[in-house]
């Protein structure tokens, strides 16, 4: 058996208890929020384990007992999963999907303590569950005075300082242990709170668009990666051999800032119990003046413009690729599909 550093004890999880991918990960940057550099890496768009904050000091108490005494008798949005992969899909883009799209999940409206029963009485094998519910104004009132005890200073003093947009909503994630969301990216800045049990977190950068093939955006599963972490298919995705990520297991008490744009992958480790969560969603700031090169987040900003434009300009989402294809093979693809960064024609005096 593995011997385990004195941080991974302290920490309460072991390495057994996450699952095996076959890509190259450093960690993340675990700092105090006293640290300045916390405040370089947010400017600089990325990621930072931030402890210390007591963003959620309140909520630390939120297991499943004292939420289904205090979150009250609204609805709550729970995923349904025949597997441990939770893989999010857009319904508005269902309908226009069409038939050839099934998804593996199924959202259905549950109240807590139907949740929290099903949760206690789970067993391996049976449909596992994820609840993701915006915290709304249904709650109970202990859970208000919880809520309004959040360290409000440092998160808006964070927003101010950053420039971000409106804090647009806190999803409350309570998670079966081993359950995955798989990789995706979000178009908003996000400071990820854990309050209950351990998640492992893996992120990439934008600029890795090229090794992750998103589904177009017009299919229901936009801003999802196609690629299957447990078993990739390199002859499809032959560049997610090339993706380099960074990852944090994150406890109570921690908040990872996982910056927009930024493809990220969570699951809830094996063996540790359910877990509970609330995200910090906030819309970017102001663009301010552009600098070129551009970023990373900028061209896939503009690769979604080019695709819904496509798709507007063609009233047809089957035609979109055909006519990409054609814009493409054979002129923007020669003399090599590998290198397209850099032009190779400029050396043949
Ligand atoms: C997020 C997110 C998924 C999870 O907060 O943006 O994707 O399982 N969370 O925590
Ligand atoms: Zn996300």
């Amino acid at each position: 058996m593995k011997v385990l550093n004195m941080a991974e004890r302290k920490r309460g999880w072991d390495p057994s208890q996450l699952r095996k991918y076959d890509i190259q990960l450093e960690e993340i940057p675990r700092l105090s929020c006293n640290d300045p550099r916390v405040e370089e890496l947010i400017s600089e768009n990325k990621p930072v384990v931030i402890t210390d904050t007591k963003l959620v000091s309140s909520a630390l108490k939120w297991d499943i007992d004292y939420l289904e005494k205090n979150i009250g008798s609204g609805d709550f949005s729970v995923f349904l999963s025949r597997n441990h992969k939770f893989k999010y899909y857009d319904d508005k883009k269902l309908q226009d999907a069409g038939t050839e799209f099934t998804p593996s999940t199924k959202r259905v409206d549950m109240k807590f303590p139907e949740f929290a029963k099903k949760l206690r009485q789970w067993m391996r094998g049976d449909e596992r569950l994820y609840l993701q519910q915006p915290l709304n104004n249904t709650v109970g009132p202990a859970i208000v005075e919880d809520f309004l005890k959040f360290n409000w200073e440092w998160v808006n003093g964070r927003q101010k300082k950053h420039s971000w947009g409106h804090l647009t909503s806190n999803l409350l994630l309570v998670a079966m242990e081993g359950n995955v969301t798989p990789c995706h990216y979000d178009e908003q800045q996000n400071f990820f709170a854990e309050v209950k049990g351990f998640k492992r977190c893996i992120l990439f950068p934008p600029e890795q668009f090229d090794c992750l093939y998103p589904h177009p955006v017009f299919h229901p599963h936009d801003r999802q990666s196609q690629v299957d972490f447990e078993h990739p298919d390199y002859v499809r995705f032959p560049k997610f051999r090339e993706v380099r990520g960074q990852e944090a297991v994150v406890g109570p008490g921690d908040v990872l800032y996982i910056p927009i744009y930024w493809w990220h992958h969570i699951e809830s480790l094996m063996r540790g119990g359910y877990t509970v969560s609330i995200n910090f969603w906030y819309k970017a700031g102001p663009m301010g003046q552009i600098l070129y090169p551009l970023k990373g987040h900028q061209k896939v900003a503009i690769m979604r413009n080019v695709e819904k434009m496509l798709v507007e300009a063609l009233q047809d989402t089957s035609q979109v690729g055909p006519l990409l294809r054609a814009l493409v093979l054979g002129r923007y693809t020669f003399p090599n599909l590998e290198d397209s960064s850099e032009s190779k024609d400029t050396n043949n005096e």
